[in-house]
This record gives C-alpha cells, structure tokens and sequence, in this order.
C-alpha cells in the first residue's frame, strides 16, 4: 500500500496503537512509545510484526483512516498544535524539509495551499515524490502539491507564499551555511509581511537526558548536523533580512520526533558505554524530549 511507504504509518501507529485499541476495546495491549530497549531483537521484530496486523485489520475493515492514526499520534497531536498556533487561515504556505509531510498534511487542513519541499527520496521514503499526487489524493488534501528540490536553492518565484515553515528540519541540513542559505531563499520567495517559521529542539535543558544522549550519538555517526544554538538561528535570520524576530518555547509533553535506536550495533564502534547508558536512561525515564523553540519573523 502506497500510504504506508510515504506516510510513516507504522511511526504514527506505534503512538496511537494504545489509544485506538482502547477506543474499539479490543483485546490488545502496546506499549506507549516506539521502541523498548528492554525487548530483544526478535521481540521487537515480534511487536512490530503485532502492530501492523492491528493495525492493518482496523484498516482494513474501513473503521479507522490514516487520519485518525495521525491525529492520536504524539508526532500528529504536535503538528496539529503548530499548525494551528503558527499557520494563518487561508494563507499560502511553503513547508521545507516537509520529511514524510507531517507538518504539510497538518497545515493543508488550515492553509489555502501548501507547497512541500524536500530533496529526498530515500532514508526509508524511497518512492515518495514519485507517489506523492497518489498520497495527497488517498489522504484528500488536493491542495497540496510536492517538490523534489533543495531548501538553499528554490526553485520558485519571489513574492510567492505568505508563510515558509521548516519544522524539525533544519537539524538534517548537510552544514550551517546550508541553513543560511535557505533563509535568505525563504526571505526571497516570502510576499511583503509574509512569515517565516522555524521549529527546532531545544537541547539546553536538563529534561532531556536520554534524547540529548541519543542526540550526540546520531551527530557523531554523521545522520545529523548538531543542533544550532537559539541566538544563532535568530542571527541568521537577522541576517537574510528578516525584522521582528521572536521566538517561544513549549513544552507540551509529546513525543515528537521519536529518538531512532540504532538496532545495527556495529555502527557504534567504541560508543558502545554511551549506547549502554542511554538505554539505561530510556528504561528508567522514558523516550523523554526536550520542549521546542518555535521562531517566528517578518520579511
Ligand atoms: C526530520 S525531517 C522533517 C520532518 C517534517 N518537517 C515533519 O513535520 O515531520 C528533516 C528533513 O529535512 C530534509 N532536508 C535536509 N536538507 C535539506 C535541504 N537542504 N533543503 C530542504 N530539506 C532538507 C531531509 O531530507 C528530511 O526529510
């Protein structure tokens, strides 16, 4: 099935699997959270394969869409809030380093139209661009069209969109002058009084021990830029011409963007003691996440 290649409909499950068993009382039991560093390789394999055939019988018996996985999902319950907290009704959006377009689908619901972007097409989303009209159509949002195409080097007109968001993004940008550069694309291609939103972690927190850890672990094994710090992202934006720039932190208690647990061990050479500890962590404290920093400014 299209969807559940281009969608992350098993991320999304393994969050709402525990809400939607209740709902239709049936006689299943998951564990909140997407991996449990307590389960053994093959009875992760073993849940996994538990959650899909749930998954797939409520599916398939047409009792749940994929918008009711999405909306009791941490990952949905999150870009829901943003969406309705940063996006303006009716207003034409510009969603960069959209991913699985989380975000793209949550605005689509609020804005006139929503444009994605992102230059991916692996990392597990092999396929997506190429099944991208098929996804928006099964999930009817016909008002948002998708673009295989680089956030430093649009390839769009100035003047265009009311808002650009980049959420949770940024982070899987190949360097910080590729960051740059996309704010100074995002100011160019912004209407006069346009907005421009960005969303990131906000690592400087002692909440978040686990995650920082698994964080560090993903930055040295080079899947993720280290995080820019607050002021940084609110200098650059300065410098691509942006005025009123603000920021504010939430905390909502959500599991946004589920730490991924490197399953292949010998990727971790010699930090293999940090992986120990972060598991130590996740079992004693959870998958917990650090609040976010939303910036918000002005072309
Ligand atoms: C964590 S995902 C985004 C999540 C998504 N916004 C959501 O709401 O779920 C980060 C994305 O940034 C994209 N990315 C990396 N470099 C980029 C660039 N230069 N321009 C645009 N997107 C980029 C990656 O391909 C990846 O899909």
């Amino acid at each position: 099935m299209a969807l559940s290649i281009t969608t992350g409909l098993y991320l999304l499950a393994s969050q709402s699997l525990p809400s939607l068993t209740s709902q239709f009382h049936l006689n299943e039991d998951f564990p909140q959270g997407i991996y449990d560093p307590r389960l053994s390789d093959p009875q992760t394999k073993a849940l996994e394969n538990r959650r899909m055939r749930v998954l797939g019988e409520l599916i398939g018996k047409g009792r749940i869409g994929w918008w009711d996985v999405f909306d009791l999902s941490d990952i949905g319950k999150e870009r829901n809030k943003l969406a309705r907290l940063l996006i303006r009704p009716s207003s034409k959006v510009l969603d960069v380093g959209c991913g699985r377009g989380f975000f793209s689908f949550a605005c689509s619901r609020i804005a006139s139209t929503v444009t994605c972007v992102d230059p991916m097409n692996g990392l597990g989303r092999k396929g997506w661009w190429e099944e991208f009209s098929e996804t928006a159509s099964l999930l009817s949002v016909e008002n948002t069209r998708g673009i295989r195409a680089d956030g430093s080097s649009l390839p769009l007109r100035g003047d265009s969109f009311d808002a650009v968001s980049s959420i949770h993004a940024i982070r899987n940008f190949r360097s910080r002058s590729e960051i740059q550069s996309f704010f100074k694309e995002a100011f160019r291609v912004l209407k006069p009084n346009g907005r421009a939103v960005i969303v990131e972690s906000e690592l400087n927190t002692n909440s978040c021990r686990a995650y920082k850890m698994f964080y560090s672990l993903r930055t040295q094994l080079k899947w993720e830029l280290r995080l820019p710090k607050s002021d940084e992202i609110a200098r650059w934006l300065v410098e691509s011409g942006f005025r009123r720039v603000s920021s504010e932190t939430h905390d909502w208690g959500l599991r946004y963007a589920p730490v991924y647990f490197p399953y292949d061990k010998s990727t971790l050479k010699g930090r293999k003691h940090e992986w120990e500890l972060a598991r130590e962590l996740i079992i004693s404290k959870g998958e917990s996440h650090p609040p976010i920093r939303a910036f918000s400014a002005t072309k």
